[in-house]
């Protein structure tokens, strides 16, 4: 039977400090009521200053390999479109901080859809036998980069981590990672963009002054294009393993806002009540969002061992990506 990749352990992390609505709502022009109706959040989490990315990557990592009953791996792959700096990648910081050795280890950048972008290369590096054993991180601290007066993001998004464990195995087992469908759209970029910062602006010095270093949306059309992405990828990935919406337990989508959840949920015919949610508390942590709400449904009970279980995630780029498993029976640690 042929080299899978298994998931076999969970762990997430997000900073103490609570934002609630009311706290954001005074400088911005809008109040609890709006945040909770149109997007389904009541708060999120703010790292305090002197924390990175890397830390909460390296936090969730280690309940993650915990959680696997490990203590090592020969590759991280860490998901983030915030790293700790341009250059270097943050995962070598993270695997050494985690007492890793010398691993390899390398970002991804896929904003939003980042994490199962990197569970697709983890899957891949196992079965091709580069790897026996992949640390797989989602983290992102966007809260430094929210332009305070700009009601559409500051309302959004929280920090947080996230991480899988993944080991070689085979497709017949709980836990197996069934199948993956990916897709981008670069031409419509600038729906969700970091203007400044990079070689477009460096190479251009009269963009200088119009570029700046906060994440800039445009909500309403990021909205529908999450919808059509997230609900098409997942139609081809379903076709893909053989599921159909009925055939899902439990959907795990990238927590933007509830709305566009239920929507998914009802063009999949994945009932409601099957579309798993923690933005409530913990906002859009953007890579983050899936691998922290699979942590917090495994160990909550939300998520049982043998449930058919669908990820997908849409975010800036554009970029899609979903992917398949069956969740295996995780010991508590
Ligand atoms: O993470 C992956 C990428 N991100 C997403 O997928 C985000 C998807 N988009 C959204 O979640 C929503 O579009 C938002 C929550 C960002 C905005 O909600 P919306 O219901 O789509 O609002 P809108 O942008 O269509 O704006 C409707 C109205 C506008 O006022 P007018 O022009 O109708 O007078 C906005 O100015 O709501 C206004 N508005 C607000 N009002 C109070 C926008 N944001 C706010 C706010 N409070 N925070």
């Amino acid at each position: 039977m042929s080299r899978t990749a298994v998931l076999a352990g969970v762990g997430g992390y997000v900073p103490p400090r609570r934002v609630t609505n009311a706290e954001l709502a005074p400088g911005l022009g809008t109040d609890d009521g709006w945040i909770r109706t149109r997007t389904g959040i009541r708060e999120r989490r703010w790292a305090d200053a002197g924390t990175t990315t890397g830390d909460l990557a390296a936090e969730a990592g280690q309940r993650a390999l915990k959680s696997a009953g490990v203590s090592d791996a020969d590759l991280v792959i860490l998901a983030t479109s915030t790293g700790n700096q341009p250059m270097p990648a943050t995962a070598p910081e993270v695997a050494a901080m985690l007492g890793l050795g010398q691993v390899a280890a390398y970002d991804v950048s896929a904003a939003c859809a980042g994490f199962v972008y990197a569970l697709t290369a983890a899957a891949g590096a196992i079965a091709i036998g580069v790897a026996d054993r992949v640390l797989v991180i989602g983290a992102d601290l966007w809260s430094t980069r929210l332009d305070p007066a700009d009601r559409s993001t500051a309302i959004i998004f929280g920090d947080g981590a996230g991480a899988v464990v993944l080991r070689a195995g085979t497709a017949g087992e709980r836990g197996a990672l069934l199948g993956f469908d990916a897709g981008s759209d670069g031409d419509r970029r600038a729906l969700a963009v970091v203007p400044g910062g990079g070689s477009r602006q460096r190479s251009a010095p009269h963009l200088a002054e119009l570029a700046n270093e906060y994440l800039t949306m445009q909500g309403r059309d990021l909205f529908t294009q999450a919808v059509e992405r997230m609900a098409a990828s997942s139609e081809r990935l379903l076709r893909r393993v053989g599921w159909t919406g009925a055939d899902v337990d439990k959907c795990v989508a990238h927590q933007a806002n509830v709305r566009i959840l239920h929507t998914v949920a009802d063009l999949l015919d994945v009932g409601r009540d099957r579309m798993l949610t923690n933005l409530d508390r913990v906002g859009n942590t953007s890579a983050a969002s899936i691998p922290l709400l699979l942590s917090e449904a495994g160990a909550d009970g939300r998520l049982r061992g043998g449930d058919r279980v669908l990820l997908t995630a849409f975010g800036g780029g554009l970029s899609w990506a979903s992917a398949a498993l069956v969740w295996p029976a995780l010991t508590e640690r």
